[in-house]
């Protein structure tokens, strides 16, 4: 998910640099498909986890999911303080929303649909189920941007992109400009 904020501070440390991955943008077909489950967490997961936090904070994004680096699994990483605090650093294998409450309409976006934005109507709270890069389950009750952020990835890993949750008149819109821009080479 994009960020809203326009903050390019990022968080300090001695980590390895990573592989930063170009982002998948709408039109490819893996970002419509629903993902397979992550089997395995041995260190390749663990080192795609942090690639991927990598290339959302290299974005300047709250949340991103593996089809969005072009691997169809069901893995996405969400820090809503944007790398600020490594504490916030969220990895979400297998996840599933297992209770939602309230509603909330904010503007979101998509790191893979860049320059648009749409109002979408997510729960005010949810409680996502899921396992980390070491397989252990957990849950954790998220609100506000937190909650929209665990709505917008598991969306992305079950093929499901923002664009869904828009008035048809809002998405045709966005298609048609993506369209035009894909035609121009700009996309
Ligand atoms: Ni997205």
């Amino acid at each position: 998910m994009a960020d809203n904020s326009t903050t390019t501070e990022r968080a300090a440390g001695a980590e390895k640099p990573r592989t930063i991955h170009p982002i998948v943008k709408y039109g490819d077909p893996i970002l419509e498909k629903p993902t397979a489950p992550v089997t395995r967490f041995d260190a390749k997961l663990a080192e795609l986890c942090e690639e991927m936090f990598a290339t959302m904070y290299a974005a300047q994004g709250v949340g991103l999911a593996a089809p969005q680096i072009g691997r169809s699994l069901q893995v996405a990483v969400v820090d809503v303080t944007g790398g600020k605090n490594p504490e916030a650093r969220i990895v979400l294998a297998n996840p599933e929303i297992i209770h939602g409450e309230g509603e909330k309409r904010e503007e979101e976006g998509c790191l893979s649909i860049p320059g648009f934005r749409g109002y979408v109507v997510r729960p005010q709270f949810v409680t996502v189920r899921a396992q980390n890069a070491q397989g252990e389950w957990f849950e954790m009750r998220g609100e506000d941007l937190l909650a929209r952020a665990f709505c917008h990835e598991i969306d992305h890993l079950h093929g499901i992109l923002f664009l869904k949750h828009l008035s048809m008149l809002k998405r045709d819109l966005i298609k048609r400009k993506i369209k035009k821009l894909r035609k121009q080479g700009e996309w």
